[in-house]
């Protein structure tokens, strides 16, 4: 495996300074399934290359994926993360196309495998897969042999998001690891920061992405929320997790609130009272000077505002919720570049 790094895009590893090593010890070449699958050196070189893209002449960066195809499949509703990935890859010169399941061969019946296969025939060399069934991308991969990058699959991972996440809070709280000098990321990082992810952590793949990275980067994670949304299994507790049912006194240790949205179309006849819930758990603008005066306020989106939180909080000044959106751009351009540059690379093996 190490001498494959001596043929990986050499001028983007040396700008971020770091070896290349750690990049190929995923699944499989190029190949995003689950966040927990990234060493923390990985971590620190995709953070390292999104800089690198963010900042790089856009005709320039338009040349490193020119006519390579990706395909972005779709078996759910997305705003944020299909738009940022589509974005992402023409920005780096190369071709994509969307296959959504309302308007695809999927609503005849057609499966993921054989989507998938049709998708590499037609010459997509990386899949962005979403499905509401967990581990769908691991059989996607197994199936094409491509590099498949996890947009989301049903309650089990996001980990573009985690990324995205972890980037728009390394901005504020520990910038040196975004600046020109990608200081490496460590256990250390974060240590001393405590992250309240409040809301339905039971059906989150965003909460669960994050609760398998940001305790290896040394933050302290509080989870919230009422027993129907964060039941009380030992499972969701781990190293660097706890669970805080009050809602105040998890604002009141937290430097990031992360809110979730209730996601009702996964709640499968699970019954919640609305009004009970937002008078525990909604984040206002009065809970937010009370208790965390001085918090970061984060959402992976899409919000309802209303409940989960309100649009005062949304649209206030603690607010990092469209910045969120803009970090995914550099992320997602970072994972596409390594999708292709390592997947050519093993195919060539
Ligand atoms: N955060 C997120 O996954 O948003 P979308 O569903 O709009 O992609």
């Amino acid at each position: 495996m190490p001498e494959k790094s001596d043929s990986f895009d050499r001028a983007s590893l040396a700008q971020c300074n770091t070896p290349a090593r750690s990049l190929f010890m995923t699944h499989a070449a190029g190949s995003l399934l689950s966040v927990g699958g990234l060493t923390l050196e990985a971590v620190g070189e995709i953070l390292a290359l999104s800089t690198v893209l963010e900042n790089e002449d856009p005709i320039q960066r338009a040349q490193r994926l020119a006519k390579r195809r990706v395909a972005l499949l779709f078996y759910e509703s997305s705003t944020r993360t299909r738009t940022s990935f589509e974005l992402a890859a023409k920005g780096l010169g190369a071709d994509t196309t969307l296959v959504s399941n309302l308007s695809s061969s999927i609503e005849k019946g057609e499966t993921l495998k054989d989507t998938g296969l049709t998708l590499r025939a037609l010459g997509a060399e990386a899949i962005i897969l979403r499905h509401p069934s967990s581990g769908a991308a691991w059989l996607l991969e197994r199936e094409t042999g491509l590099p498949v990058l996890n947009a989301g699959d049903g309650m089990h991972e996001h980990p573009s998001q985690a990324l995205l996440d972890l980037r728009t809070m390394l901005a504020p709280l520990r910038p040196a690891h975004l600046g020109s000098g990608f200081e490496a990321v460590t256990a250390e990082t974060l240590r001393g920061v405590t992250v309240a992810i409040t809301g339905d952590i039971l059906h989150s793949r965003v909460a669960r992405s994050n609760m398998l990275l940001l305790p290896r980067l040394g933050a302290r994670v509080i989870l919230c929320g009422p027993p129907k949304l964060l039941p009380d299994v030992a499972a969701m507790a781990g190293p660097g997790i706890v669970v805080e049912r009050d809602f105040s006194r998890a604002l009141a240790q937290a430097d990031v609130v992360m809110m979730l949205r209730i996601q009702a179309e996964r709640l499968a006849g699970l019954q919640l009272d609305l009004d009970e819930y937002k008078a525990g758990y909604q984040l206002t603008e009065e809970r937010l000077a009370e208790y965390a005066p001085g918090a970061v306020v984060m959402h992976p989106g899409p919000i309802v505002r209303g409940l989960e939180l309100t649009g005062e909080v949304a649209d206030g000044p603690q607010s990092l919720i469209l910045e969120q959106v803009r970090h995914g751009v550099a992320i997602r351009m970072a994972l596409v570049l390594r999708a292709l540059t390592l997947g050519k690379e093993a195919g060539r093996a």
